[in-house]
């Protein structure tokens, strides 16, 4: 293919670069586009615009692909560990024994947050929502650790970073202890990433608390499967946040702020609610009605995605996952794992679904996976931000270390009034 494109405009013509990557497709560079002719594009929603360059996750949402570092999502799903998957995320490689062993040293040696934090925690009230919590508990994550806010430091980048991913899943337990109104559980160094976040959510001081291995690996792979996604809503939020030169826990916070919405990472809750509010199979009918209905805002919840238009690679490895929970907790009949496996089937076979491209998300399977695992709705969208937080932090420092990088500052096309006078008050009609 030709490394150049033309686009003609009346008289004038302009010649564009075209960039290509290792795979996927090639991009029009369009960056001196307002230099040399005047004019922007316009691309609402970003669905035809590469906002960066990046190494680290691919998607081809045409074949249902996620590669991480050119590793597919099933094989680090089925092999891997979140631990070492956030290696791989963050340094580009997958790790010796040796460098897995140090990593997950110096992670388990930041898990536990400054004890102040706790006071901070006391001032939200109980009723507030976990993920409220975590917005302004990440934000103030830089008020305490200012020794690792230097961005132009590359030590304190990578402190910042492991730090982070530590203290994350602290947070996010102290959320939902706080919620509950039950005390604080300290980190435990001695167990897994996965194992220390629920002994953090479910341990309580007046008895001992039993790790079930089949949830500890249910946990792990849930977050595997979230851990990034290329440039979606919130990893360009934290992109655009860090653009500026801001720290990265509050690039951070931001990114906890875009994920909470309901068509990004609260999506998993409001599937949840969904299968509950359609309750039992043959309301479904009615659903699926409805969300075909254009005056009807209804959506299938876990249903449609930006990218994929076709089956997500991690819905599968979910469905797979949200099985063995139930089976290993006797929950096999589950009623609402009856209506979304029956959903599924309806839509995967309407043609309203097949023409539009709908598939399940990863969000469709992994709501009642959770719920199984003991986590109320109101802390799914916790969780997946205590997972993507490698993803977010990866594509932090990738912008960050990249020469090209400038503060984003995306242009527009102004539709309101041209320029007019003032009129005093007295003049107003
Ligand atoms: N149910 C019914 N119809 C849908 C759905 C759905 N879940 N999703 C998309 N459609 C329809 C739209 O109405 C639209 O129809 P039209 O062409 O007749 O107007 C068409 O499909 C395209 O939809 P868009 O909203 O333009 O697609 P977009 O790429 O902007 O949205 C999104 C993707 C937000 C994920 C959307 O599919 C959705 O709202 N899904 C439900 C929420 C959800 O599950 N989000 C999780 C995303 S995955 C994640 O964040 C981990």
């Amino acid at each position: 293919m030709s490394d150049a494109a033309k686009l003609v405009l009346g008289e004038k013509d302009a010649e564009l670069g075209i960039r290509h990557g290792t795979i996927g497709p090639d991009v029009v560079d369009i960056a001196a586009l307002y230099r040399d002719t005047g004019l922007f594009t316009y691309d609402p929603g970003f669905t035809s615009t590469a906002s960066c360059e990046s190494k680290i996750t691919y998607i081809d949402g045409d074949e249902g692909v996620l590669l991480h570092r050119g590793y597919p999502i099933e094989q680090l799903a089925e092999k891997g560990d979140f631990l070492e998957i956030c290696y791989l995320l963050l340094y580009g490689e997958l790790p010796t024994q040796q460098e897995r062993d140090d990593f997950i040293y110096r992670v388990t040696r930041h898990t536990m947050v400054h004890e102040q934090m706790t006071k901070f925690f006391s001032g939200f009230r109980r009723d507030a929502h976990p993920m409220a919590v975590m917005v302004g508990s990440v934000g103030a994550l830089s008020a305490f650790y200012h020794d690792s806010t230097d961005i132009t430091d590359p030590h304190q980048r990578m402190v910042a970073s492991i730090r982070m991913v530590a203290k994350i899943p602290t947070l996010a337990a102290m959320a939902y202890k706080y919620h509950i109104g039950q005390p604080f559980v300290y980190p435990r160094n001695d167990l897994s990433y996965a194992e220390n976040f629920l002994h953090m959510c479910f341990a309580v001081p007046c008895e001992p608390y039993q790790i079930n291995p089949v949830l500890a690996k249910a946990m792990d792979r849930i977050f595997i499967l979230h851990a990034d996604h290329e440039q979606n809503a919130s990893t360009s939020t934290v992109r655009l946040a860090g653009s500026s030169g801001a720290n990265p826990f509050a690039c951070i916070a931001a990114g906890v702020a875009c994920l909470w919405g309901p068509a990004h990472g609260g999506a998993n809750e409001a599937a949840l609610n969904m299968l509950t509010e359609i309750g039992t199979k043959d309301r479904i009918p009615e659903f699926i009605a409805r969300a075909k209905d254009k005056n009807d805002p209804f959506r299938l919840m876990g249903f449609g995605h930006r990218v994929y238009k076709n089956y997500d690679p991690r819905a599968k490895i979910m469905q797979q996952t949200c099985h063995e929970v139930l089976d290993e907790l006797g929950l096999k009949d589950d009623p609402l794992l009856e209506v979304a496996m029956e959903l599924e089937h309806i839509a995967l076979n309407d043609p309203y679904f097949i023409e539009k491209k709908l598939y399940p998300n990863v969000d469709f399977y992994s709501g009642i996976t959770l719920k199984a695992l003991g986590f109320p709705t109101t802390m799914f969208t916790v969780l997946f931000a205590v997972a993507r937080t490698v993803g977010w932090i990866a594509q932090w420092k990738e912008m960050i270390e990249d020469p090209q990088q400038r503060i984003g500052r995306p242009r527009q096309l102004y539709t309101g009034a041209p320029q007019r006078d003032y009129l005093s008050l007295d003049d107003r009609s």
